[in-house]
């Protein structure tokens, strides 16, 4: 509860109910001396006229910061048990291609290790030490460059707000990940987008540009790029890396690649930060485990600010898990690669679909011959296949697949048909 003193003696005072916030307003007698009725009665009628304004004026979202009011929602797909219920099948049964997930899931290791989890009860180690060690030996890069946190999702958060001043600018280069724009506007910072060239490639040039005349403090590059499955190769990374700019090189998606992670880059580029993620090359999404790798004179910070206990003890356990059987992890990779050229190749048949070759586990079509993209993504719900569709301008008449079980790619493929 807060008090106002609006003059001598009368306080205002904002109360909690159970509706919101509201004032009350008291009369503190022994210091207001009213001695004529007319002057209490003017009093009064001020204070409830002052009140009827506070309570108009005073509503929850006032306290909200300013930037935030005009804040989208992120667009996040709907949750698996929702999405069963509002189709009436059975999760099994909805064939989930619209979010990049490991249909393999994790090692078997990773359910032993939950199920025996001795300390659920013991808040987790806030320097997430086994995992960091395990993913030393994984990477080959030492520990101490490696942080660990919630999901990629929540590194991108912690370093924009680490680095980004209210109003300081990110480069944005879309079509990619929404979350880097979405979290630049909830840290109060400028987007400057440099759209890609029609084959998705960086344009490096107007990127340059940018960097020269709007001095904006971090540039979002994502390898293989979601939603199109192209990577950026080493000419191009080293030409962004000369500028003055921190990097941030999303490798969400790099073991599908076939590329070697750049990890390692950190200890030569101070201006270089790697994000990685369990969600996808070990299908730990719904456990959120992300990882980075940085310059020690940027990590320090990153300590400093992170929440304590943001890796939970079953997200660390089943992390490191999983990195005890690299052979599953492998040949789960091989599985997708391999399901990817098989579902490209299918997909360049469909007549309304034009697919792009992709180096991650998802493929990108353009929906042509008149089709509509959104009609074309709800039609497939309604058969229980859920793809990915987008209403962004530069991806207008777009739809993304990801790879899925084989199983998956045929039921797919049938409802294409019956589309056709
Ligand atoms: C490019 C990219 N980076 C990061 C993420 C999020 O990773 P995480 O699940 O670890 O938060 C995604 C998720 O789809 C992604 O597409």
């Amino acid at each position: 509860m807060g008090a106002i003193d609006l003059y001598n003696g009368l306080s205002l005072c904002m109360v909690k109910s159970s509706n919101g916030f509201r004032f009350s307003s008291s009369l503190k007698t022994k210091t207001c001396d009213f001695s004529r009725n007319q002057r209490k009665l003017n009093c009064m009628a001020s204070i409830s006229a002052t009140v009827e304004e506070g309570r108009q004026q005073l509503t929850g979202d006032s306290f909200i910061r300013h930037h935030l009011r005009e804040l989208s929602p992120y667009q996040s797909i709907l949750p698996f048990e929702v999405l069963s219920t509002r189709l009436g099948r059975k999760p099994e049964e909805i064939v989930k291609l619209d979010a990049n997930e490991n249909p393999y899931g994790p090692p078997p290791e990773v359910f032993e290790a939950l199920g025996a989890m001795k300390f659920p009860y013991i808040y987790p180690d806030p320097e997430s030490r086994r995992l960091r060690a395990a993913l030393a030996e994984d990477s080959g890069l030492e520990s101490e460059y490696i942080l660990v946190g919630c999901g990629a999702d929540e590194l991108i958060d912690l370093i924009m707000r680490c680095v980004l001043d209210p109003g300081d600018s990110i480069v944005d280069c879309p079509p990619t990940f929404t979350m880097y724009e979405f979290d630049a506007a909830v840290n109060c910072a400028r987007v400057i987008k440099v759209p890609r060239k029609t084959d998705f490639s960086l344009d490096v040039e107007k990127i340059a540009e940018a960097v020269e005349h709007q001095k904006p403090k971090i540039i979002f590059l994502t390898s293989p790029n979601n939603p199109d499955g192209s990577v950026i190769s080493d000419d191009v990374l080293l030409k962004i890396l000369d500028l003055p700019i921190l990097v941030v090189l999303d490798e969400a998606y790099i073991e599908f690649s076939g590329l070697d992670s750049k990890m390692r880059w950190v200890k030569q580029h101070d201006n270089l930060i790697v994000l990685r993620t369990f969600s996808k090359r070990a299908g730990l999404a719904g456990l959120r485990v992300g990882y980075g790798a940085f310059p020690l004179s940027i990590i320090e910070y990153l300590w400093r600010a992170k929440q304590p206990y943001n890796v939970s003890v079953a997200a660390e356990l089943s992390a490191c898990a999983a990195l005890q059987n690299p052979t599953y992890l492998e040949k789960v990779k091989v599985a997708l690669v391999e399901e990817r050229e098989r579902l490209y190749a299918l997909l360049k048949q469909v007549p309304f679909l034009n697919p792009y070759p992709s180096h991650s586990n998802f493929i990108l079509c353009e929906v042509t011959a008149g089709r509509d993209a959104k009609n074309l993504k709800e039609d497939l719900a309604k058969m229980g296949v859920m793809i990915r569709h987008y209403s962004n301008k530069e991806l207008k008449g777009y739809v993304r697949v990801s790879v899925g079980k084989p199983d998956q790619t045929d039921a797919l493929m049938d409802c294409l048909t019956r589309l056709s």
